[in-house]
């Protein structure tokens, strides 16, 4: 395939040019014995999208959580626009403009959209004991915010529970974008979504982007993260097998990266042959087989993972 296997780690994907918004420099992670990120650097530029592939246990979460400030690593460097930083939670982070939205704290559902766009940062008025939130003018700017991602709410009372999915991670994202937000960290925002609302979910990323945002897009699905990513880091048990930029690869070169391509079509080959030799063939291993045939070296789109 494409020059990714042959050079794991291409210049090219960390050749943007000007200091990254955020940076990591061979960074290592530990707990206790086990090593969840080993020699990790990754750099992420204000309006692109850089995502971060890799199957469960990849380290993904354990990375944003040191670029969201939860954890400190280990070893090697954090970097905030060339500057070297050391974060003492997440705090620190959402003042450097960092912000996380994760895939199942993101809102509260029983709660009624504007107050889940607020979450105690609501605009008040008056004074000291006379102070009262102003919930007309936070109202007034959630339903404003949501209207530049498109989203039009006619009721800013309805619980969140009461939006799709898609929506609900619009409204995480918007709240990020409104509270001064110049990185998103967006940790599997499409893994429970089907096709339609992991689109929605994609637009706002791009427009997002647009805002010139840096966006960190976390994901399993290389059919995500092709048609939106800038630049793509695959991440295998806490390393990081390959870095390639848009420009250097294809979707079929993103997919066979992730899904180890030559390993699928062995596997299918393995699998056709025993349900092939058998009398009566296991109809659940052959649908596997021809499952796996499809999936290498191309996966087809599901939607749902
Ligand atoms: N708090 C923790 N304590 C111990 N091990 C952890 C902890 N968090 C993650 N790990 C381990 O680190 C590895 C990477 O996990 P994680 O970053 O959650 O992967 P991903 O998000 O890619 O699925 C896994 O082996 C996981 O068991
Ligand atoms: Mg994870």
């Amino acid at each position: 395939m494409s020059a990714v296997t042959e050079n794991p780690v291409s210049p090219a994907a960390d050749d943007a040019g000007g200091a990254p918004l955020l940076e990591v420099r061979d960074v290592a992670k530990y707990f206790g014995s086990v090593n969840a990120l080993q020699g990790i650097s990754l750099k992420a530029y204000a309006g692109e999208v850089t995502c971060v592939l890799g199957d469960n246990g990849a380290g993904k979460s354990t990375l944003i959580k040191i670029l969201s400030g939860v954890f400190q690593p280990d070893e090697g460097e954090f970097l905030i626009e060339g500057q070297p930083v050391t974060l003492a939670g997440p705090r620190e982070a959402r003042a450097q403009g960092i912000a996380t939205v994760f895939q199942d704290l993101a809102t509260v559902p029983l709660m009624s959209l504007w107050r889940n766009f607020f979450l105690g940062q609501e605009p008040t008025h008056g004074r000291g004991p006379l102070q009262r939130l102003d919930v007309g003018k936070a109202r007034t700017i959630m339903r404003e915010e949501l209207l530049k991602m498109g989203i039009d709410v006619r009721d800013p009372n309805q619980n969140v529970g009461t939006l799709s999915g898609g929506e609900r991670q619009a409204l995480a994202i918007a709240r990020a974008v409104y509270f001064g937000a110049r990185v998103l960290i967006l940790d599997e925002p499409t893994s429970a979504l089907g096709v339609r609302q992991s689109g929605i979910v994609l637009k706002y990323i791009v427009q997002a982007r647009e805002m010139g945002k840096g966006v960190i897009f976390i994901t399993h699905n290389p059919h995500h993260a092709y048609p939106v990513g800038d630049r793509f880091y695959l991440l295998k048990r806490g390393q990081l097998m390959a870095s390639v930029a848009k420009s250097d690869t294809t979707i079929e070169g993103l997919t066979e990266m992730m899904a180890g391509g030559a390993e699928l079509a062995q596997l299918s080959q393995e699998l056709m042959g025993l349900t092939a030799g058998a009398g009566a063939p296991d109809p659940e291993l052959a649908e596997v087989a021809r499952t796996l045939a499809e999936e290498a070296p191309a996966a087809p789109e599901d939607g749902a993972s």
